[in-house]
């Protein structure tokens, strides 16, 4: 049983492999530890859905598919974003207002993971049922299904690209390279860069990969609310304080689009080569990026997916049937394990973009 909280820093590759598994295995249990006691509501009730601010493209976009897909399923919607300071206050009083309304269901994307015990019990007392969306919420036993691309996986796939695109460039180490990871209040950040690690790690030791600055500690790597300058001002001191001279920096771990855009300019603004840089998200000026050879990599994590298949959710349980679900192992969330539906990420880099986003619009273009 893995658990999924921030703190949990070794994972082993054996049970990387057993998330793995279960992530095709859609049929697999209905979650034991889900409250099974749903009785269905009526088929325009009123669905809530709060999600963080708007630290990234996908944010933006699941909240308009919230809205219209709710809608279209014959639901009442209150779609809510955190504002972009106070943002756990906000969401907490966004929850309790949507209790107090009477909401059958509240999604959640949290904004601080361990911040919302309080709301999501007050939710359950009304006889709501949560999904958290994306993001895990962690202490808790309120939190009735997860539902998120595999998270882990994503760090994986970020830690082998990043090293894929290093040997493609200098097909021998030792390579040398930063790590940087998201928001400590985010329980994906870690997850992401455990994810990583599981790959880097052996090789770190190794002496293959050197982290130039020494600095392998997610919270020695961490940016506060997934902020681009606070990307920028790291990159900045890390290149002042230790690529100063003549040392090669071979390639940067970033864990979102977001970031890597912001490492890049630090990198260019400091006139130096752009090493290889990951990313996750699909934003349209990395995509851009990546098809300009800057960029090296970025996760297609489609919302739309993700979206579509939390309002299933929602259409199952307003039949009173209980969801299904693909994983009831691995999301321990420090009091439970949530049963969890995990959709598979992609890794895309300029090779495979036209591909990958063959059936996205406003992707597809880009690509050409
Ligand atoms: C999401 C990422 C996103 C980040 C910042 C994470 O929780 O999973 O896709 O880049 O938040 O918005």
């Amino acid at each position: 049983m893995r658990n999924f909280m921030i703190k949990s820093v070794a994972v082993g590759a054996a049970v990387a492999l057993a998330l793995t598994g279960c992530s095709n295995d859609r049929d697999g249990g209905s979650g034991d530890s889900a409250s099974g006691d749903a009785k269905g509501f009526a088929k325009d009730a009123l669905i809530g859905v709060a999600l963080p601010s708007k630290t990234s493209e996908n944010w933006v976009l699941a909240g308009d598919l919230f809205t219209n897909g709710l809608k279209d399923a014959g639901f009442q919607s209150d779609v809510q974003y955190a504002g972009a300071s106070t943002t756990v206050a906000d969401q907490q009083a966004q929850i309790t207002a949507m209790v107090t309304k009477g909401a059958k269901v509240i999604v959640i994307g949290a904004t601080d993971a361990a911040q919302l015990s309080t709301q999501v019990s007050a939710a359950h007392q009304a006889g709501a049922k949560v999904i958290a969306y994306d993001r895990l919420i962690t202490n808790t036993a309120d939190v009735d299904y997860y539902i998120a691309f595999d998270n882990f996986k994503v760090g994986q796939l970020q830690g082998q690209a990043l090293l894929d695109g290093m040997k493609a460039k200098k097909p021998t180490g030792p390579w040398t390279v930063e790590l940087f990871s998201g928001s400590p209040d985010d329980n994906n950040a870690g997850v992401f860069f455990n994810g990583a690690m599981d790959v880097l790690k052996p090789l770190i030791d190794k002496g293959d990969v050197v982290v130039g600055s020494g600095q392998k500690d997610v919270k020695q790597t961490a940016i506060q609310g997934w902020k681009a300058e606070g990307a920028q001002s790291r990159m900045d001191s890390l290149l002042n304080s230790t690529y100063n001279g003549n040392k090669t920096l071979d390639g940067v771990l970033s864990p979102n689009d977001t970031l890597a855009r912001a490492i890049i300019t630090s990198v260019k603004g400091a006139g130096k080569p752009i090493p290889v840089v990951t990313g996750q998200d699909s934003e349209v000026e990395s995509v851009k990026s990546i098809m300009a050879g800057e960029q090296y990599s970025t996760i297609n994590k489609d919302t739309r997916k993700l979206v579509a298949e939390t309002i299933n959710m929602v259409k199952t349980l307003q039949t009173g049937a209980e969801p299904q679900v693909n994983d009831t192992k691995s999301y321990n969330n420090g009091t439970k394990v949530v049963p969890a539906f995990l959709l598979p990420p992609v890794i895309v880099t300029k090779a495979n973009a036209a591909e990958s986003y063959a059936n996205d619009p406003k992707l597809a273009p880009l690509t050409k």
